[in-house]
């Protein structure tokens, strides 16, 4: 296949060649993406391909035939499978990546549960089985529901499917819990994935890239007689709801699982210190082809289930587990071009366009090279052999140049300074690795990737309303920011082309995607936050940030408030759990810029964001109030006690003000005391805050 980057044409004939393959390439993977549900690339390979098509047609207008993939946006099928709400959250996993996190791991948790000398802090360790998180969810001994992972909180009911794997029993036998949910991983072995690849290929069918894209485009299929051919299999690793404890460590929950019938992952071993640890690590190292599936790194969870409970979670992800990755798998090619793309924010990011090479079982032809000194560090050129590597789901890197393969035709690449898309001045400010376009609004890759962001899955999330489609409407004028998808149907009825008349659309299919951005017209406060796109503030940030100020209005005061590094505003916002100053100047920045002010404004005329509850222990007597903790704690650390507070529905704040309503004060508490006292907050003694959250 021809993959020579569009510059290098000049004539018709060879961008005609090049533009029949670009078609063939985005049929295919529009067709593994929208039908397969099994996506062969990156949404950022996608789009590099689709931007070189439409830069064809650009520059040879007679190349847009009607069938060409640029005329096509038609809406991508509904998936199916009815939305499941997850009685309790199905978390990520911290990493470690290498001995010091490992270290730091037992460390941290010594410090939380302020554990002694005498304190054995035990870890259940499984290897990270690389398949897709499933819940199973059983009532009365019988399975009832089997659902996704999805974004955590709800996934997709795939109980029928889930019914014809092999490992999954329909019923637990008695003695068990009237609700008990067994959480697991659906894999496919590796012996098992070769006859199935062999099997496609001798029908005609496609091959998957590896078992995980296998056993994900099993479980997504709509008819489970198909699924039911498939050889998926099941590793329990964690109960999610159960009415009644069945164990009170892993190892136990391990042991129950193992008697109800449930395969669990192997090989297993209870570790208690770092160096026990990081042997099993590299033993597992060594064993790891041997196995018969796939696995990437090793979970270890705290043995004790009592201090799991104390430990609880940051975020999305447990404190009383990480997930220690193995290597990533790494490879040899060339580096053809360097071209850069520009992010939401105006970032540059220079990316290499490679010979493409299979890493570990997938295609790769582009990797990042992060920013301009991260070239100069590696010292890179176009032409270089380099060694990339390939870890989980992460944009493929590269590792380093082969300084003495390099011939004598590679040459450096020179980072622009002005914004390739827009043209406006590319700055890099003091301190920032990061070269940004300064064209803001006005740079058309900008404002693309923020509507494309917008409308993404942790976002807006619109049925329908994909990356590809918002991208189709900037580029027809449809939409100008993501405010405009709220007057879409308003224009359509004056437009003399509307929607329904279009390639790709008919009256039903435009008026489901009415009905879709109506939907969405309240919505969750949280998502409203992360759609936004403000620098740094994802998924888990834009849910601390609902969960603490609790309304929109409450939160966009604050952040006008917190501009003053003085203000009470300031205080709270850094005192929230992950949010650090860097974080809070990144917000404070997006709110001094009239334009993001008037787009607020713009944004919330078309909707609502919801006020949001976080969830919280409701019974609790400090659920609502605000806490301040001073002084030393004798009983628990600082940090326990603030995450405890908070899982019962507390505030926890950094400083007193008028607002606080308990001073927990420790050993040798100083000014925070005395301005308790002299502002009438009740003070209360470590003990006192104790008997008071029983
Ligand atoms: S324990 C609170 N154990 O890894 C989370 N997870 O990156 C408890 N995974 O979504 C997870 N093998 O799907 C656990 N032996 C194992 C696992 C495992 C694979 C997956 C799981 C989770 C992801 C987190």
């Amino acid at each position: 296949m021809n993959n020579a980057p569009i510059d290098m044409f000049s004539g018709f004939n060879e961008a005609q060649q090049r533009h029949k393959d670009l078609s063939a390439q985005l049929r295919k993977h529009d067709d593994a993406y929208y039908n397969q549900d099994a996506p062969l690339i990156s949404d950022g390979e996608y789009d590099a391909l689709r931007t070189e098509l439409l830069a064809l047609e650009e520059k040879f207008p007679e190349l847009t035939t009607k069938d060409s993939p640029s005329q096509n946006v038609g809406v991508a099928p509904k998936s199916g499978f009815q939305k499941v709400k997850h009685a309790l959250p199905m978390l990520s996993l911290g990493n470690a990546f290498n001995d010091d996190d490992i270290e730091e791991f037992f460390k941290r948790i010594g410090r939380f549960l302020s554990l002694g000398d005498d304190d054995v802090l035990e870890l259940a360790a499984e290897p990270k089985i690389d398949g897709l998180s499933c819940s199973l969810r059983y009532e009365q001994g019988k399975l009832v529901q089997a659902a996704t992972r999805g974004d955590g909180e709800t996934g997709e009911d795939i109980t029928a499917n889930v019914r014809t794997i092999i490992d999954v029993p329909h019923e637990i036998s008695a003695p068990c819990p009237d609700i008990i949910e067994v959480r697991g991983e659906i894999y496919i072995n590796k012996d098992d994935f070769i006859a199935l690849n062999k099997a496609q290929e001798e029908s005609g069918n496609k091959v998957f890239a590896n078992p995980r894209n296998a056993a994900a485009g099993s479980v997504r299929q709509l008819d489970s007689t198909i699924t039911a051919k498939r050889p998926l299999r099941f590793y329990a690793y964690a109960l999610g709801e159960t009415t009644q404890p069945v164990a009170d460590t892993q190892d136990g929950i391990r042991h129950y699982l193992i008697t109800k019938g449930f395969q669990l992952p192997e090989p297993y071993a209870v570790l208690t210190d770092a160096a026990g640890v990081i042997a099993h690590y590299n033993r597992l190292i060594e064993e790891r082809a041997a196995l018969n599936y796939d696995i990437d790194g090793i979970v270890y969870k705290v043995n004790r289930l009592d201090w799991q409970q104390r430990l609880g979670f940051v975020a999305r992800a447990p404190r009383w587990a990480i997930a220690h990755k193995f290597p990533a798998e790494q490879a040899v090619t060339v580096i053809e071009a360097i071209e850069i793309q520009v992010g939401r924010t105006g970032s540059l990011t220079p990316v290499a366009r490679l010979k493409p090479i299979s890493v570990g079982g997938v295609v790769v032809s582009n990797a990042t090279l992060h920013n301009e000194d991260e070239i100069a560090r590696k010292d890179v050129r176009i032409g270089d052999h380099v060694v990339i590597q390939r870890a989980g789901d992460v944009i493929p890197q590269i590792v380093k140049a082969l300084h003495d393969k390099r011939s004598t035709d590679s040459h450096s690449y020179v980072f622009p300074t002005s914004c390739p898309i827009c043209g406006a001045h590319a700055v890099r400010e003091d301190g920032e690795a990061a070269r940004r376009c300064t064209g803001g609004l006005t740079c058309k890759a900008q404002v693309k990737e923020r509507l494309k962001h917008f409308v993404s899955k942790n976002g807006y999330d619109i049925d329908g309303l994909g990356e590809k489609i918002v991208a189709q409407f900037l580029e027809d004028g449809l939409i100008k920011d993501p405010a405009d998808i709220f007057t879409l149907e308003a224009q359509d009825k004056d437009s003399l082309t509307p929607l329904r008349n279009r390639d790709g659309w008919g009256s039903t299919s435009a008026k489901k995607l009415f009905e879709a951005i109506s939907a969405k017209r309240e919505i969750e406060l949280p998502r409203f936050i992360y759609a936004l796109g403000i620098r740094q503030v994802g998924q888990a940030t834009a849910k601390m940030l609902a969960a603490n100020y609790g309304s929109y209005d409450a939160w966009i005061a604050a952040m006008r408030e917190a501009a003053d590094p003085q203000s009470a505003a300031y205080g709270e916002l850094i005192n929230i759990d992950g949010i650090g100053a860097l974080m809070a100047e990144d917000l404070i920045e997006f709110f001094k810029e009239e334009h993001n002010r008037a787009f607020l404004e713009k944004l919330t005329s078309h909707v609502t964001p919801l006020d949001y509850d976080a969830p919280q222990a409701t019974d609790s007597p400090i659920t609502g109030k605000v806490v301040v903790f001073t002084g030393t704690l004798e009983k628990t650390s600082r940090a326990e006690a603030k995450a405890k507070a908070e899982s019962l529905g507390a505030k926890v704040t950094g400083s007193v003000s008028k607002k606080t309503d308990y001073l927990i004060a420790g050993a040798d508490a100083g000014s925070k005391l005395k301005k308790a006292q002299e502002s009438g907050v009740s003070v209360l003694s470590e003990d006192e805050w104790l008997a008071l959250i029983g």
